[in-house]
């Protein structure tokens, strides 16, 4: 599986502990910064993540920031992109057999790292269930690709 990651100053030291942590042979990383733990903004990090994972040269993507709420809101702006903001256990498996998630995120000043590890494992190894949930991902692309009409549809303006 080939993971893109990122992180901002507020998840950098979560992202380093996790590419520590997760060093299996199935798990192919790419770090896209940041590098140190000196400010920089979350979206250019989320940006980089979403399009490549949204492009189909990653099968999934991981963003760590100061909450992971940040990260989520620019990445879930990428059409193809289903980001999730995951701090429990049972929504890592929830999400993924259901959502089909795409990319995670985590906050680095809500979890430590032996929560993300066991978050991130769970995530990264459970299937999409399929099935009836199917249809309910054809219904979110729907909103994806017809936004502007749907809005005018129902009388509202973007
Ligand atoms: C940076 O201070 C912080 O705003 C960022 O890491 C993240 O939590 C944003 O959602």
């Amino acid at each position: 599986m080939r993971i893109a990651i990122a992180s901002d100053h507020g998840g950098y030291e979560l992202k380093r502990q996790l590419l520590e942590r997760l060093q299996d042979p199935d798990f192919e990383w790419s770090d896209f910064g940041c590098a140190t733990e000196d400010a920089v903004d979350y979206p250019d990090y989320a940006e980089v993540v979403a399009l490549r994972v949204a492009s189909g040269e990653f099968d999934r993507g991981i963003l760590l920031c100061g909450t992971g709420l940040g990260m989520c809101i620019v990445a879930n702006k990428v059409p193809g992109i289903r980001a999730v903001t995951v701090h429990d256990a049972f929504s890592a498996q929830a999400t993924r057999e259901h959502n089909d998630s795409n990319i995670l995120t985590m906050g680095g000043r809500v979890i430590d790292a032996n929560a993300a590890e066991t978050i991130a494992r769970i995530w990264l190894s459970t299937p999409f269930m399929g099935g009836r949930h199917e249809r309910r991902l054809e219904k979110i692309r729907r909103v994806e690709a017809h936004v502007q009409e749907l809005a005018e549809e129902a009388g509202l303006q973007t």
